[in-house]
């Protein structure tokens, strides 16, 4: 009995000073026995709120659901152990239990003693623990990027990849892991050899880096990537693993392309828009915008044909990328073929098969060899008209996206301005032409009133100019050089406007100052004309005609071949004329006198070439 006590007494202690709390229930009824002074401070009751109370009769329990259930289970199970169980303590905290109950028998009598374990401490660390992988997992597999973990040493297999890799390749994880090469085999094989050398320098240096590369997903479509990758090493410094993250950077990749190109297609017209401007070489435009074509446009061949608007056809105009000079030939007529329906219908004709298109009679005789697949044509339009074709050649199939159409038809536009302008041109060359007609009949105008001034020369720069004109062609001079002839011819005194009638009129020898006044008349002519514009070429005549072959002459004492040659040509001219008409200072000549002058003057005065020349000339004249 004494033994019993002394195990009760014992029993007492280890209860009353248990770091556990500890309840005891009536097995039979569920009553609350005992509790220990450790749980009265756990849970903040009192003991008079425990005692004789069910389980879920007390507060602390009331919210726990299964408190009911786990009492019924107590009561047929000898042991039962809740891993953690929320409690209410009494100012409303929530503490996480460890509840161990086992059934013991006491005197015969069932007891059921329940050991309440505090573990809030350790199940917060836990749960924060558990939430922080949580919340790590969770936010690697939802970033819009892969992340990976790959061994040291052979950077390309794979210990841990981010599910993402299938929405970026369509492979799964899984089969990443599995398959070490199928990294290596997804990459562009353009990018491929670039990026496994960097890959296997960096293994070998265990420097951090990052590159951009194309990769093939398993639909076959293009990714661009940004794959960063940087060595982690453990506490002691040795390297761990590669931890790496794979960005998709397609988006950004196919606008920075798309930028680029768009910039070269700028620079692009920019250049045609300079080339157009700056000449009116019809070829050289189209030349260099087919340049253009075929590198911005990454095609084949192009020509341009340009519509000869008499005869309704389309003519050649340029070309680049044929293998024959056939397309040089080429004669469409409006309506016919592709080019002729491009014109004819104003649209676009655009034939993606040419073998399966069965109007191609023209292609297949000029084109034949060419071995074309795809044919685009564009009309080439100005101010409402037709005026050519642009079209384009592959020799592969061509599948435009909205970019390249847009392309194609700002160079078609360019090609219009070039074929406009150049008809401007041609159409103010007429207007030149014009304009040189009006300047014509003033020169001779002008001419006219200065011979009557000169009194007695009446008629005479008439004369003149219809033989100075006559004696250059026997030079071979062109009609181009001979408008200038004529106009220099009939303009050749106009310096003596600056002559004073007292000199220009005396009938009488000049005294030196005189003569110093009269041999200004030269440059007279000259300060004169040569602000015209239009008469700059014909100003050899005026300041050159009193120069002499031997170099005396004035204003410049220029010798010889110095001496421009229709100077040369109308010095005799003019010489020959002056000596046949009366002079306020002399009479007239005889012809007989005038020709031997002439003769002599060979050499000294005169260009001896031109002597002769004139001379076999006037007298063929006169026979
Ligand atoms: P112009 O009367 O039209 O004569 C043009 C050129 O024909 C002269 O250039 C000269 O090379 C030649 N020529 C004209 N008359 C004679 C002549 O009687 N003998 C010879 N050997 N050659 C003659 P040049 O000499 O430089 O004279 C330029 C212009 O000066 C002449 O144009 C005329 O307007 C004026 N001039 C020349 N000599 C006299 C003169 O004695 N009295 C006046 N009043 N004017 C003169
Ligand atoms: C032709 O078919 O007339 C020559 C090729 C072309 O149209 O450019
Ligand atoms: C062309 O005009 O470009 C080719 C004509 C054709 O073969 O139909
Ligand atoms: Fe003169
Ligand atoms: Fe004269």
């Amino acid at each position: 009995m004494q033994k019993i006590k002394d195990s009760e007494l014992r029993y007492r202690r280890l209860f009353e000073a248990a770091q556990d709390g500890i309840l005891i229930l009536d097995a039979e009824t569920g009553m609350i026995e005992d509790v220990n002074p450790f749980l009265i401070k756990m849970l903040g009751y009192s003991r008079e709120e425990f005692l004789q109370k069910r389980l879920w009769e007390v507060g602390a329990f009331k919210d726990v659901e299964s408190s009911k259930d786990a009492f019924e289970a107590l009561q047929v199970n000898e042991y039962i152990r809740y891993e953690d169980l929320p409690l209410k303590t009494k100012d409303g905290r929530l503490i996480q239990v460890e509840f161990v109950s086992n059934v013991y028998l006491v005197e015969n009598e069932k007891v059921i003693q329940c050991n309440i374990r505090d573990i809030t401490e350790r199940w917060q660390a836990e749960n924060a623990l558990l939430e922080s992988e949580e919340k790590f997992r969770k936010l690697v597999e939802h970033l819009p990027t892969v992340i990976y973990k790959n061994a040291v040493g052979d950077s390309s297999s794979t210990v841990y990849v981010s599910p993402q890799i299938e929405t970026l390749l369509g492979y799964t994880a899984e089969e990443w892991v599995a398959d070490p090469k199928l990294w290596s085999k997804t990459i562009h094989p353009l990018d491929r050899q670039r990026v496994l050398e960097k890959t296997f320098a960096a293994d070998q240096s265990h420097e951090p880096f990052s590159m951009e590369y194309r990769m093939i997903a398993q639909d076959g479509r293009l990714i661009w990537v940004q794959d960063q990758i940087v060595l982690v090493n453990n506490l002691k410094g040795q390297p761990q693993f590669w931890q790496g993250i794979m960005l998709d950077i397609t988006h950004r990749k196919l606008a920075e392309e798309r930028i680029q190109r768009q910039l070269e297609h700028l620079t692009a017209l920019g250049a045609i828009d300079r080339v157009i401007a700056s000449n009116f070489d019809l070829r050289l435009s189209l030349s260099e915008i087919l340049t253009h074509v075929l590198a911005e446009l990454k095609v084949d061949a192009a020509d341009i044909l340009i519509l000869n608007p008499n005869l309704q056809t389309l003519e050649y105009g340029a070309d680049s990328g044929f293998r024959t000079h056939l397309v040089r030939k080429a004669e469409v007529r409006l309506g016919e073929g592709y080019a002729g329906r491009v014109a004819l219908n104003r649209q676009l004709v655009q034939i993606k098969n040419l073998d399966e298109d069965l109007d191609h009679s023209l292609l297949t005789t000029v084109l034949k060899d060419e071995s074309f697949v795809s044919y685009f044509g564009i009309p080439l339009i100005t101010k409402g008209q037709v005026k050519g074709v642009l079209e384009v050649f592959n020799r592969s199939p061509l599948e435009p996206d909205e970019e390249w159409l847009d392309f194609f038809t700002a160079l078609a536009g360019q090609a219009s301005i070039a074929l406009e302008n150049v008809m401007l041109f041609e159409s103010q060359q007429r207007s030149n032409q014009e304009l040189a007609l009006a300047y014509d009949a003033t020169i001779e105008g002008w001419s006219r009133a200065l011979d009557l001034r000169d009194r007695e020369t009446e008629g005479h720069s008439q004369r003149v100019t219809r033989m100075t004109v006559q004696l250059a062609r026997k030079f071979r001079l062109s009609e181009a050089e001979l408008i200038q002839v004529r106009w220099g011819a009939l303009l050749h005194d106009i310096g003596k406007m600056g002559v004073p009638d007292n000199i220009l009129l005396k009938p009488a020898p000049l005294t030196e100052e005189e003569w110093v006044v009269m041999k200004q008349h030269p440059k007279f002519a000259y300060e004169l004309l040569s602000p015209v514009r239009y008469l700059r070429l014909a100003l050899d005549i005026p300041y050159c005609h009193h120069e002499k072959w031997d170099g005396s002459g004035y204003p410049q004492g220029l010798a010889g071949k110095e001496i421009p040659l229709t100077a040369r040509i109308f010095a005799v001219v003019d010489v020959q004329d002056a000596l046949c008409s009366d002079r306020p200072y002399r009479p007239a000549w005889s012809e007989e006198k005038i020709r031997k002058y002439i003769r002599d003057s060979s050499g000294t005065h005169f260009d001896p070439q031109v002597v002769d020349a004139f001379l076999k000339m006037t007298e063929l004249n006169e026979n």
